[in-house]
């Protein structure tokens, strides 16, 4: 198998440190350093320090649980076992404050012949640097050698988050610890727990015992049949409720279960030790279903119902359902000790409230507009609530709308709602950037969109914020988001959370001039080792080397490639999916008829990656046409804009015409939003014959034609994928078509092509 240079790179430096255990004898070169996310600053020295069982661990008094932490990871995941140092001795690992540093997680690590020093600002910054003391440590526990290093780091951002929705699908204690583990080893720190929602309700509160008696079980529903569905169309056992989590009662099966307050407490405490804070979100006023199983009078009908697109919400109008949830959150208050939580305030429905005596009684009690108002009025008295107890509000983005207190944050989700960026951000409030159609990790796994979140720089994530300085220092960090629909196990949680929440730590921690995409690939293939040993699950990255479609003219040479050295490539060229008995790729193919091959990665444990065609079709150039009439061509591409809400693009064209532009690139001009049908067309001019490359990137759905032929194929609703297909084309002028629609979501649309051997660059150049 071909594979690319970088990869030798690794390969050496991974069977460098297998040759010196396998014989332990002399030094070769220290073994490479790959962290992630990527440290400030680091300084390899020559040498290594051999860490062994029996070596002491010292630390400062206030670092007595750090240090517990520390010697359970090297127990758990290498087979170290240390001891503790004497009172004021020296240890072979010593853990320190005292750093003089503006960042509470700032630290620094030294590896020298005296052995291992962490000093960090506050306790935090030593918990980062255990964090990168894990990965210095050998994977493979018959070597011991850690690199001389100096590291000398500290976060971008103070928020880097990861969102767990344990309400949809329940995951035990054990495995939310597991996922705090693996949150702390890639340095993020805020693990915002969405506990409850119309699906089930997950935490137990003393004072109301039917809030998990009633709302913690559920009949299988909707969410759950999709997943078994799943799990038969794909052969995929990830996607089956695991039986564990099932109980009979009165004959009905049902699914779920909840924490205890002990053992919340009990997590709480395990991540404050890997220096994770815990943010509890019990949602309201809407995605409250779970608390109405057993209290159901909390409404404004005294009934659990589903409304035109969300769940009947709380009555803000009734002073018992207030007390209700204000007693509910006193309980929580004194579970979490973060001064942050989440109140939720996403997708409320208010139909009921129109309906409602009690609701109406209180927008006119208080002089409010509507009943948008009245979801502004429940905030701000929630967060009067939350600041009496001594916590800080933090609401999904829609709490932007009824006014923001000077004190409020906003996790902003909506993609398609950009504003309540600026706006919080110029009021001065603080702002967590968790886009759904970036950080959503609940969305499968496009193959660009890795790299698309790895690049990507939140600060301009939408060009037309134009955040100024001040405003951008209210970016508080950035967070993804797990939401678990359709996420059934943990196996199925973890290959949706890696490898992407690997970019996101990046993102959230290491400063642009440190960021490398190609090094970063390197360095996350180094961490799948760890995933591979400590049976962790995750997302194969895609095979690259080919296109969706693949044109040719005499013969093609089909060279796969993997980022991953450690995994078998086989593949069918008769339309079946590939299995562990097909064909292994070892060798470039050569293809010289029209066929469709599909490939698919196995890891060493068996476990399948995901299958992927790639069509090739043999074809002479296609002729160059002659332009209409030179004289009467105009510069740039032609746009229709259609008013569209449609889920086709052939449709597009039936639809009405609003207005009709001249434009440089395949864009949507800024003005227009909303529900849209675009068709573009015109002329493009080839240089010399030969096969083209193109990619169509869009969200939602669009085609591309190149001389009538249908050449890339990315329809249908969906969020932003990026598909590539091929054209063999004569020299001169060639006719091109692109069609897109958007189903008033937040879109975009971009065309990139590459003439033979040449990267792909935004297409420009076109008359019409
Ligand atoms: C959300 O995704 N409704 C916050
Ligand atoms: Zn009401």
């Amino acid at each position: 198998m071909q594979r690319s240079r970088s990869f030798l790179r690794m390969v050496l430096a991974l069977a460098s440190a297998w040759t010196v255990t396998a014989c332990g004898t002399q030094e070769v070169t220290p073994p490479a350093v790959h962290i992630i996310p990527q440290p400030a600053s680091i300084t390899t020295g020559q040498g290594v320090f051999k860490l062994k069982s029996g070596m002491t661990i010292a630390a400062d008094s206030s670092l007595e649980r750090v240090a517990d932490y520390l010697d359970q990871t090297l127990r758990n995941t290498s087979a170290l076992q240390m001891e503790r140092a004497e009172a004021g001795e020296a240890g072979n690992i010593n853990l320190r404050l005292g750093l003089d540093h503006p960042s509470r997680e700032a630290y620094t690590l030294t590896v020298d012949a005296d052995g291992i020093t962490i000093q960090g600002a506050t306790p935090r910054g030593v918990q980062m640097g255990i964090a990168t003391l894990r990965q210095l440590i050998p994977l493979d526990s018959r070597d011991s050698r850690i690199p001389y290093v100096t590291i000398s780091d500290a976060p971008r951002f103070e928020w880097r988050g990861a969102l767990l929705d344990v309400s949809r699908h329940f995951y035990t204690p054990e495995q939310v610890k597991r996922f705090l583990d693996l949150m702390a080893r890639y340095k993020l720190n805020k693990f915002h727990w969405h506990l409850t929602d119309d699906q089930g309700w997950r935490i137990e509160i003393k004072q109301y015992p039917l809030l998990t008696e009633r709302g913690a079980w559920r009949k299988l529903n909707s969410q759950d049949s999709t997943c078994l569905e799943m799990a038969a169309r794909e052969e995929n056992p990830d996607m089956l409720l695991p039986q564990e989590l099932m109980r009979v009662v009165d004959g009905d099966t049902l699914y779920g279960g909840y924490y205890t307050q002990q053992e919340i407490r009990d997590i709480v405490a395990y991540a404050a030790e890997r220096g994770i804070d815990v943010i509890p979100e019990l949602d309201m006023p809407g995605h409250l279903m779970g608390a109405q199983q057993g209290y159901p009078w909390i409404t404004c009908t005294g009934e659990s119902s589903w409304g035109k697109s969300f769940s009947s919400p709380l009555c803000p109008g009734k002073d018992s359902a207030l007390m209700f949830v204000k007693n509910v959150y006193s309980e929580v208050f004194s579970l979490f000790p973060y001064r942050y939580v989440h109140l939720g305030a996403d997708e409320v429905e208010k139909t009921n409230w129109k309906q409602c005596p009690d609701c109406q009684a209180r927008i006119k009690k208080y002089d409010l507009k509507d009943e948008n108002g009245l979801q502004a009025w429940f905030v701000h008295d929630m967060e009067r609530h939350f600041n009496a107890n001594g916590k800080q509000l933090i609401g999904w983005d829609e709490i932007v709308e009824g006014g923001l207190s000077p004190t409020a944050t906003i996790t902003w989700w909506r993609d398609w709602a950009p504003t309540a960026v600026p706006t919080a951000t110029a009021q001065g409030n603080q702002v967590i950037l968790c886009p759904d159609f970036l950080l959503y990790l609940d969305f499968i796994e496009q193959p660009n969109d890795l790299r698309r979140i790895y690049e990507t720089e939140p600060t301009t994530y939408r060009a037309d914020w134009n955040l100024t300085p001040e405003q951008q220092r209210n970016i508080w960090g950035v967070q993804a988001n797990i939401w678990c629909e359709r996420i059934p196990s943990e196996r199925r949680m973890q290959y949706q959370a890696l490898p992407r929440l690997l970019a996101l730590s990046e993102m959230g921690w290491s400063r642009p001039e440190v960021k490398s995409w190609e090094d970063f690939e390197q360095r996350f293939a180094v961490q799948v080792d760890y995933f591979d040993r400590h049976g962790i699950n995750y997302r194969i990255p895609t095979l690259t080397g080919f296109n969706d479609l693949n044109v040719f003219v005499d013969t093609a040479i089909v060279e796969v490639k993997s980022l991953l050295p450690n995994i078998t490539i086989r593949y069918t060229t008769d339309g079946t999916t590939p299995t562990a008995e097909s064909a292994v790729y070892q060798e470039p193919l050569t293809v010289t008829e029209s066929r469709t091959l599909q490939f698919r990665p196995f890891r060493p444990d068996g476990t399948a990656g995901e299958t992927q065609k790639a069509e090739y079709r043999k074809e002479p150039l296609s002729a160059a046409r002659t332009l209409p009439d030179e004289e009467e061509m105009e510069t740039g591409i032609r746009m229709m804009y259609h008013e569209f809400k449609g889920r086709r693009c052939e449709e597009i064209a039936d639809a009405k015409v609003v207005r009709r532009y001249t434009l440089d690139s395949i864009t949507i001009p800024s003005r227009i939003h909303e529900w849209l049908g675009l068709i573009y067309s015109g002329w493009f001019e080839v240089p010399t014959d030969g096969v083209y490359t193109f990619a169509l990137t869009s969200n939602d759905g669009s085609r591309l034609w190149i001389d009538d032929q249908l050449i890339i194929d990315n329809d249908g609703p969906h969020s932003e994928i990026r598909k590539t297909g091929q054209r063999a084309l004569a020299k001169g002028w060639h006719e091109v078509r692109v069609e897109y629609f958007d189903m008033n979501n937040g879109g975009m649309v971009s065309l990139q092509w590459a003439p033979p051997g040449e990267a792909l660059r935004t297409m420009t150049g076109f008359m019409h």
